[in-house]
C-alpha cells in the first residue's frame, strides 16, 4: 500500500513562516498599524458579579484597589520598595526593552549564526527562568514536530532539545539517542552557575563532547552566566568557552529578553528584533499612569481582588497547543514571585479542549476557589476545513454549512467555557493574542512581568527573590552529602529516621 497524500490540505503555514524567516523576511513590526493589529488585549467581562457567589468580585473592588496599585506603579517606576536581592534592585527588566541596542541584537544573531552553521543539533541546558521562556517561545513559534522536519523545513535551524530541567536518567538517556551521529552545539544557562540539575547535565554532555572532539569541543559550547562570578564563569575561563553575561539586576524568571533567551531564540531563527519590539511596545503601554488603560495594572488588580475573595487556584488555560508553554512560563513567574508568607495563588497551566474533559468538571462544579485566565489565540497559522459528508451520520454538516473551520471552532473552546464557568461562579478573564508571532509574545511577557511586580507590592513582599526554592536545594545537598552540608545532612537523616513510618 502506498503512503497517504495530504489531499485537500494547503501547505503548512508554520513551515512556510519558518522558511520565510530563514530567507530574511521580516514582519513590519515598527509600523504603527501592524503593531496595533497585533496588540494583545485583556477582557474582564466575566470577572465581575459571578451570579451565585456571595464573594463575587465587583467593579467596586477594583476601584478600591486602584489607589494601592497606582502607588505600587509609581514606586516600581522609581525602583523603590522591597525589590532587592543581595542589595541589588532587581528591576533591570523594567527598562530593558528601551535599553537593549540594535548592536547587541546583531551580536547575538551573529553568534547564533556562527554556531548554527556548524551544528546539526542544539541543546539548551537550564532550569526555571534559565529554561522556560526559551522553550515557551520556541514552541509557540515553531512547528509542533520541529525536530522531525528537514533542515530546510525548519528554516535552516538545527534540531533543538532541552536538558538540565530534571534529574531523570531515562529522559537524559533518551535525549542522547537524538544526538547520536550529529554535530552538537550547546548553550548552558545558569545565572548562579551552581544549579545542580543544570550542572550535572552539562558535565555529562561536556564529557561526551570532549570524548568526540577533544579540544575542539570548546567551540561548540556557549555559556550564559553571571558576568563575573560563579563556577560556570570560572570553568568558561579555564576551557575558553564563549560566554554571554546575565545582568546582575535581572532575575531568572524576568530574563527572557536578556542573552538567556535571545541566543536560543536566534538559533531557532526566531526574529529577536521583533521580539524586543513587542516588549518595548508593551513597556510603553504599561508605563502609562491611567489605571483603566494599563493592562498590567488591571491584571494585577484583578488577580489581587480574586485572591482577597478566596480564590486560591488560577487556571491558565489556552486553546493553542503551541502557546501551552506560555502558560507553563506563567506557572513559574507568578507562584515563584508570589508564594511567600502564606500568600499567592497556585497557577495551573491547562490545554483546552483536553483538560475540559478532565478537571473541567471540577472547574464547573467543584470547590469555588478558582480564578481562570484564558490565553486565547484568535488566528492560528493554519486553517483546517471540515469536509462536507453526504451521509452526515456524525451530524457535523451544520458546522460546514455555517462556514466554520477548526480555527473558528477553536475560539469557541474558550468562549464557551468562559461563559459556562462564569455561570458556575468561576470568575475569569481572557488575554487575547491576535496571532502567534515574536511581537505578541514579547508583549505578553512584559505585561505579565509588570503585573507580578505590582502584585509583590500588593501582597507586601519582595517578588524578586525565592528563598523557598533555596530550602529544597539545601535539603537535597544535605541528603547528597555535598561538601559543606555534611553536618546538616546528618541532622536531616537523623530526623527522618526518627519519623514514624507508614508504608503499605
Ligand atoms: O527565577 C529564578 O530566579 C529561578 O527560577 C532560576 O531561574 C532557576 O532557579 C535557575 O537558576 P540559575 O539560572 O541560577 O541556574
Amino acid at each position: 500500500m502506498e503512503g497517504m497524500n495530504l489531499i485537500g490540505f494547503e501547505e503548512n503555514k508554520t513551515i512556510q513562516l519558518q522558511k520565510e524567516r530563514a530567507s530574511g523576511k521580516k514582519n513590519p513590526f515598527n509600523e504603527a498599524s501592524w503593531q496595533s493589529s497585533n496588540r494583545i488585549s485583556l477582557d474582564l467581562t466575566y470577572l465581575f458579579d459571578t451570579p451565585g457567589d456571595s464573594l463575587s468580585i465587583t467593579l467596586e473592588d477594583i476601584k478600591d484597589i486602584a489607589p494601592q496599585v497606582m502607588k505600587a506603579h509609581r514606586m516600581l517606576k522609581k525602583d523603590q520598595g522591597d525589590i532587592c536581592d543581595d542589595g541589588i534592585p532587581m528591576t533591570g527588566w523594567q527598562n530593558l526593552p528601551e535599553e537593549i541596542t540594535l548592536t547587541h541584537l546583531e551580536e547575538i544573531k551573529s553568534a547564533a549564526q556562527s554556531l548554527s552553521g556548524r551544528i546539526d543539533v542544539f541543546v539548551s541546558l537550564g532550569i526555571g527562568g534559565s529554561y522556560l521562556g526559551i522553550e515557551a517561545t520556541c514552541t509557540a513559534l515553531t512547528h509542533t514536530y520541529f525536530n522531525r522536519l528537514s533542515r530546510d523545513e525548519r528554516g535552516n535551524a538545527p534540531e533543538i532539545y532541552f536538558l538540565g530541567q530534571n534529574m531523570d536518567p531515562d529522559y537524559v538517556r533518551d535525549t542522547f539517542d537524538m544526538l547520536r551521529g550529529k554535530v552538537v552545539g550547546v548553550n548552558v544557562i545558569s545565572k548562579s552557575g551552581t544549579t545542580t540539575e543544570t550542572a550535572i547535565a552539562f558535565r555529562i554532555l561536556r564529557n561526551v563532547l570532549e570524548k568526540n572532539w577533544g579540544h575542539d569541543a570548546k567551540d561548540l559550547i556557549y555559556v550564559t552566566t553571571d558576568a563575573t562570578r560563579g563556577a560556570l564563569r570560572n570553568l568558561s575561563k579555564e576551557k575558553g568557552y564563549k560566554t554571554f553575561p546575565i545582568p546582575d539586576n535581572i532575575g531568572g524568571r524576568f530574563s527572557v529578553l536578556t542573552d538567556v533567551g535571545l541566543l536560543g531564540l536566534a538559533i531557532a531563527n526566531i526574529d529577536i528584533d521583533e521580539f524586543a519590539a513587542g516588549f518595548k511596545y508593551m513597556r510603553n503601554i504599561t508605563m502609562a499612569d491611567n489605571f483603566w488603560e494599563n493592562p498590567s495594572l488591571l491584571h494585577a488588580a484583578a488577580r489581587y481582588a480574586a485572591w482577597l475573595k478566596g480564590k486560591k487556584i488560577e487556571i491558565v488555560a489556552t486553546n493553542s497547543v503551541p502557546l501551552y508553554g506560555v502558560a507553563k512560563w506563567m506557572e513559574q513567574l507568578f507562584p515563584e514571585s508570589e508564594g511567600h508568607s502564606g500568600h499567592g495563588m497556585w497557577v495551573s497551566p491547562s490545554l483546552y479542549s483536553e483538560k475540559l474533559h478532565a478537571n473541567g468538571q471540577m472547574v464547573q462544579q467543584g470547590e469555588r476557589n478558582i480564578l481562570e485566565t484564558f490565553i486565547m489565540l484568535q488566528e492560528h497559522d493554519n486553517t483546517v476545513t471540515i469536509p462536507h459528508d453526504k451521509d452526515n451520520s456524525d451530524g457535523l454538516n451544520y458546522l460546514v454549512n455555517k462556514g466554520q473551520d477548526m480555527n473558528s471552532i477553536n475560539r469557541k473552546v474558550i468562549e464557551g467555557p468562559a461563559y459556562a464557568h462564569y455561570l458556575g461562579d468561576v470568575p475569569n478573564m481572557i488575554i487575547e493574542i491576535p496571532r502567534k508571532n515574536a511581537f505578541s509574545l514579547g508583549e505578553t511577557y512584559y505585561m505579565m512581568e509588570k503585573s507580578v511586580a505590582i502584585s509583590g507590592y500588593l501582597l507586601e513582599h519582595n517578588p524578586f527573590i525565592q528563598p523557598g526554592v533555596e530550602d529544597y536545594k539545601k535539603a537535597m545537598f544535605a541528603l547528597l552529602d555535598k561538601p559543606g552540608f555534611k553536618e546538616k545532612g546528618k541532622e536531616i537523616k537523623d530526623q527522618i529516621s526518627k519519623m514514624k513510618r507508614m508504608r503499605i
